[in-house]
């Protein structure tokens, strides 16, 4: 009974992790969007709020904290479902039953990381660095390399079937009930994963070619 009841709790320490992830998504989102309407005016603003708001000071450790939490908690229940699910007709089961992107969430997961180790080498430090860094010609002058281009989209598209599952998961944990929200949910999901992946790899997309 106490294995259950901390595994629950894991379970929705697991899903408040990835909302609130969501949550950080959308914001990026927005203000990268910025960047190619209004421009580079309102992309410079933003950036400049993040970086003094207040409020945004005291989220920046909460988030890097809800990243390193979801990052070690998935890993750790993948590692506890793998002991579970090594009876071979249980195994079967399961990959007849669900989907391609909930079976394989650490697999995307593990994906995004690498990008995310990548993306703060060749962004978040020199932006943090630079006496006066031009916010706009680092990020757009990121997209004309190709492979970093090629890259940034892989891991939107895997981001985004990694949502496509974590979503309506995420609201599960939480205890929604399974009759009355569950196909509301995977289609806010799907359309949420959906903005995410051809969001981010639209923008980048954009300023290959311009
Ligand atoms: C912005 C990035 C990310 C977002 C928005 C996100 C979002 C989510 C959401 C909403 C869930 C569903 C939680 C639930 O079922 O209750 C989830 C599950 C999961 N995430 Fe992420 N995630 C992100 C990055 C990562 C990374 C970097 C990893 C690396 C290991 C990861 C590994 C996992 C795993 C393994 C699960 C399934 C856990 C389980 O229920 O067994 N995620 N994610």
């Amino acid at each position: 009974m106490t294995i259950l009841k901390t595994s629950v709790a894991k379970k929705v320490a697991m899903a408040i992790s990835g909302l609130f992830l969501v949550l950080f998504l959308l914001l990026h989102l927005a203000i990268n969007m910025s960047l190619i309407y209004p421009g580079k005016e309102t992309f410079e603003a933003s950036v400049e709020f993040m970086a003094t708001n207040p409020f945004i000071q005291i989220m920046q450790p909460i988030l890097a904290l809800g990243f390193i939490f979801h990052i070690a908690m998935g890993i750790y229940l993948e590692w506890q479902n793998r002991g579970k699910r090594s009876i071979k007709y249980v195994k079967n089961k399961a990959n007849v039953s669900s989907s391609w992107a909930s079976r394989n969430m650490i697999w995307t997961g593990l994906f995004v990381l690498f990008f995310l180790a990548v993306h703060l080498y060749n962004y978040f430090i020199p932006f943090k660095t630079q006496a006066n860094p031009d916010h706009y010609a680092l990020v757009t002058g990121l997209f004309k390399d190709p492979v970093y281009t090629l890259l940034y989209i892989i891991a939107f598209v895997l981001l985004g079937i990694h949502l496509s599952h974590g979503f309506q998961s995420a609201f599960q944990s939480l205890g929604t009930p399974r009759e009355k929200c569950h196909k509301f949910l995977v289609c806010c999901g799907n359309i949420f994963a959906f903005v995410v992946a051809i969001g981010f790899s639209a923008i980048a997309v954009y300023f290959y070619f311009n």
